[in-house]
């Protein structure tokens, strides 16, 4: 039987630090870091996400404002507000929520956000330097997440295999690139992978980024493998993820549940980066 990696308590515990810091930033005569997110359109599942996060940074004495737009919006203005935001000196962090609505490409409107105020870690610059294995900047949210509680069970990542499904750029290619960096050996799989549970039954570490509910069975996790599952799907009225977490979890060493695993961690990281995010714009 697994043991449970708690997503709820990790993040609690980074929480607690970043708020520790705002109070010390605060105590010196500093204002706190402040987030800005920009929620385009109406999509439930997003007006949920930035609720959360709205809520996180109050509750770390950090301010935070939230742009709302309609979806009518011209990705030329779009850019324009970004761009007001990139100057506006107190704005430290800046998200663009995605998904956004059709006829706005999400790739442009990301790169416009400035490398310095990028906590989502989705510009070019940033994604290029992660690429280059410079980590002293902006990294994206979920998969640092999920290498703090790769680390939580005590595993050494370097040498093991690690088998990542999954290959978006907020996800999947970020997670690989920071566990090839820490020494796995790693494999992607997507929609073309022949045979996928032929690969996963390698991984010593499985991470699960697809978005498919319960794709990954117990029978395609090694025994004692550390399984992460990023997979966030609304079934029936219930969040599950793309592990089947009753046959996963008789095989794996350590698993993270879905919810309380991955999704609090991506949200105490996002309080990381808009903190890091305030460093990197005071100097
Ligand atoms: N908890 C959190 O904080 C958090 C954060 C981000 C995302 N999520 C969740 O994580 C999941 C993935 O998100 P994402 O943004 O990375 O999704 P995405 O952009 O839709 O990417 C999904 C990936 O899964 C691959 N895939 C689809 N079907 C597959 C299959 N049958 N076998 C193998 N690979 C398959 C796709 O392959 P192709 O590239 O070939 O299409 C793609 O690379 C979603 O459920 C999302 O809600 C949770």
């Amino acid at each position: 039987m697994a043991a449970i990696i708690d997503g709820r308590v990790l993040a609690k515990k980074i929480r607690d630090e970043v708020a520790a810091e705002v109070r010390g930033l605060k105590e010196k005569g500093m204002k706190a870091p402040k987030l800005a997110v920009i929620l385009v359109g109406d999509d439930p599942a997003s007006q949920g996400y930035v609720r959360n996060k709205e809520k996180a940074a109050a509750e770390v004495g950090m301010s935070s404002e939230v742009r709302r737009i309609p979806s009518s919006i011209k990705e030329k203005e779009l850019i324009e507000i970004i761009r007001q935001m990139n100057a506006d000196k107190e704005t430290n962090g800046i998200l663009v929520q995605l998904p956004l609505p059709k006829g706005i490409s999400e790739s442009r409107a990301t790169a416009e956000v400035s490398p310095e105020k990028d906590v989502d870690g989705l510009t070019p610059e940033n994604m290029g330097l992660l690429i280059r294995g410079d980590e002293t900047r902006l990294l994206p949210c979920t998969p640092q997440g999920i290498i703090e509680m790769i680390l939580s069970t005590g595993i050494e990542i370097k040498g093991k295999e690690a088998v990542v499904v999954g290959r978006s750029n907020i996800v999947g290619k970020p997670v690989a690139l920071l566990l090839l960096q820490r020494h796995a050996t790693v494999t992607i799989c997507h929609s073309r992978t022949r045979d996928l549970g032929e690969v996963t039954r390698r991984a010593d570490i499985l991470v699960a980024a697809v978005g498919n509910p319960g794709l990954i069975h117990g029978d395609m996790v090694k025994p004692g493998a550390v399984v992460i599952d990023v997979g966030t799907n609304r079934v029936e009225g219930k969040w599950v993820g793309d592990v089947d977490y009753e046959t996963a979890k008789d095989r794996a060493a350590a698993i993270s549940p879905v919810p309380g695993g991955v999704g609090p961690m991506t949200i105490a990281m996002l309080l990381r980066n808009t903190l890091i995010a305030a460093r990197l714009q005071d100097k």
